[in-house]
């Protein structure tokens, strides 16, 4: 590594508490908060979706994050900001050098895959939500004779649309990521997380004080006795599945993106109050907040039944609907700003997968970070140039290669990520460096906490939800090579797994060169390191 890239990664760092609380806040609340969360909360029954989703949240979601604020501390001590080479310099210690390299560079690949390709879709959507607030504040789509699905169809087939607003996010992206942690991720945090949160509480003090607006039988009051009271008739493994899932990417878990924030603290930062800040903040904004907007909104204004069936639409398509029927100028304003909302939550996820890819670009090619976050933007043109395409050339609609990266990557792989993580941080290293998480901590985790929480309860618990996904995908014919989603599923689909083939296999050999390289001796004497 040249000594300009070493000098440009020291100097790097967060400003101060309140920006790393906030930048993390960010990077973990995002589409998946607002747009995800109420649409598989309300298609997975309600109250049945949310008893596996606080389970899941307690024996998953708050034990990884604690473990990864710890990995990328200690990682970024000794200056690794990407997970691969983090996880090696735990895998040394508790097997050979050269097996631990390996486990390093699947490590590596994977989180190479994940980060790259979410992003090649998440900033599509992020342009489609500053799409939707330049058009509900103008009152593009107010008119009621207008027909709101067509309109969604139109817009993601709209060339000029589509390339416009996903060029303005990744130059945005660029330029924020380019400009380091505090100059640039953390500035931009510290003005979009606050604003976000207000916008939403606006937005939850209109949807719990709406009536029946349109039906004496739809209210907020009873979308929101849907999410608190569970069915539990309704309660399934497939609900624990989902709900697993969307904990973990809602959490940013198994993305290795806290990881990498957390690489930029100092050694005797806090790391379990800031991870318990983190989990308190993002589930304010899922649980509280999204939930509380959407579903009742949802509710009062188009009853039951399209709530229930609206799936990855609800926010594009129905919610507009309830817009439309507020009226001007209150539906223009409500419209807006829930779409500004998406627009900041989504852009602050975004820059925390640009800025690792950024990071992995700059390591292991040699290049400033700099250089590596504008090189990224044209390297994004072709990698989301399919999801352009697809939208463009389908004109239906259907989002095929995006949607089978999402059930792979955005559900999947971060379940074997966060089960690698546990299994190296448990099983590597002796207690006592585990409880390193302690370091500096105002509130101390328990020695369980690592010994069976971590080490038994935590990879039980994924395992089993792998084993299941696994399994209900197959059921599903999601390994098949001809779909059943013709005309054009087949080759949409298999170019979708072709490049999350490439991207995984590339990430894994760049990985372990870099590996390689930089811990060279030890890899040749091959024997386990007791640090
Ligand atoms: N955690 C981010 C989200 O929820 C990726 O969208």
């Amino acid at each position: 590594m040249s000594e300009k890239i070493k000098l440009e990664k020291q100097q790097d760092g967060w400003g101060s508490k309140m920006g790393l609380i906030l930048a993390m806040a960010g990077n973990a609340v995002g589409l998946g908060n607002f747009w995800k969360f109420p649409y598989m909360a309300a298609s997975n029954g309600g109250g049945a979706f949310m008893i596996p989703y606080f389970v899941a949240l307690l024996l998953l979601g708050l034990p990884i994050m604690i473990m990864e604020w710890q990995l990328g501390r200690e990682g970024g001590q000794k200056g690794e900001n990407t997970i691969g080479p983090m996880l090696y310099l735990y895998a040394r210690s508790g097997m050979k050098p050269k097996t631990a390299l390996t486990w390093g560079a699947i490590a590596g690949g994977l989180c190479f895959a994940i980060t790259l390709l979410i992003n090649s879709y998440y900033t599509h959507i992020v342009g489609w939500t500053l799409n939707y607030s330049v058009m509900s504040f103008s009152g593009e789509y107010m008119d009621k004779s207008k027909n709101i699905s067509q309109l969604f169809v139109d817009n993601i087939s709209d060339p000029i649309r589509v390339f416009f607003f996903w060029v303005v996010v990744l130059v945005l992206l660029a330029f924020a990521v380019s400009k380091g942690i505090s100059g640039g991720i953390e500035k931009w945090a510290k003005f979009m997380m606050p604003t976000l949160y207000i916008f939403a509480i606006i937005l939850l003090v209109m949807a719990v004080t709406t009536k029946t607006p349109v039906n004496p039988d739809w209210s907020a009051l009873k979308g929101l006795d849907f999410v608190w009271n569970p069915d539990f008739s309704k309660l399934s493994w497939a609900n624990t599945m989902a709900a697993s899932g969307q904990v973990f990417y809602s959490l940013s878990i198994g993305m290795g993106l806290i990881c990498h924030y957390a690489s930029y603290l100092k050694k005797d930062d806090d790391v379990v109050v800031s991870s318990v800040a983190t989990v308190s903040l993002n589930e304010f904004a899922e649980i509280i907040l999204a939930a509380t907007i959407v579903i009742p909104l949802g509710y009062a204004y188009l009853g039951n039944e399209a709530l229930t069936k609206a799936g990855p639409s609800l926010t594009f398509i129905t919610l507009p609907s309830a817009f439309v029927q507020m009226g001007q100028p209150m539906g223009n304003i409500v419209g807006g700003l829930w779409f500004l909302l998406l627009f900041f939550a989504g852009f602050t996820s975004s820059m925390a997968l640009y800025s690792y890819v950024s990071t992995f670009i700059s390591e292991t090619m040699g290049i400033s970070k700099k250089k590596a976050s504008w090189f990224i933007v044209i390297a994004y043109l072709f990698i989301g140039l399919p999801i352009a395409i697809e939208t463009i050339i389908n004109k239906s609609g259907a989002t095929y290669y995006l949607d089978e990266v999402d059930l792979w990557i955005g559900q999947y792989f971060l379940l074997i990520l966060g089960l690698v993580e546990v299994i190296i941080y448990t099983r590597c290293v002796s207690v006592e460096r585990q409880l390193e998480i302690n370091r500096g901590a105002l509130w101390k985790v328990p020695k369980w906490f690592v010994t069976v929480l971590l080490r038994w309860i935590t990879p039980a618990f994924l395992t089993a939800v792998i084993v299941f996904a696994t399994w209900e995908r197959y059921k599903m014919g999601a390994f098949k090579i001809i779909s059943d989603k013709e005309p054009y599923g087949t080759l949409w689909i298999n170019l979708a797994r072709v490049m999350m083939i490439v991207m995984f296999v590339f990430g894994c050999i760049i990985t372990r060169r870099y590996i390689k390289n930089k811990y060279s001796n030890e890899i040749e004497k091959n024997i386990k390191i007791q640090a």
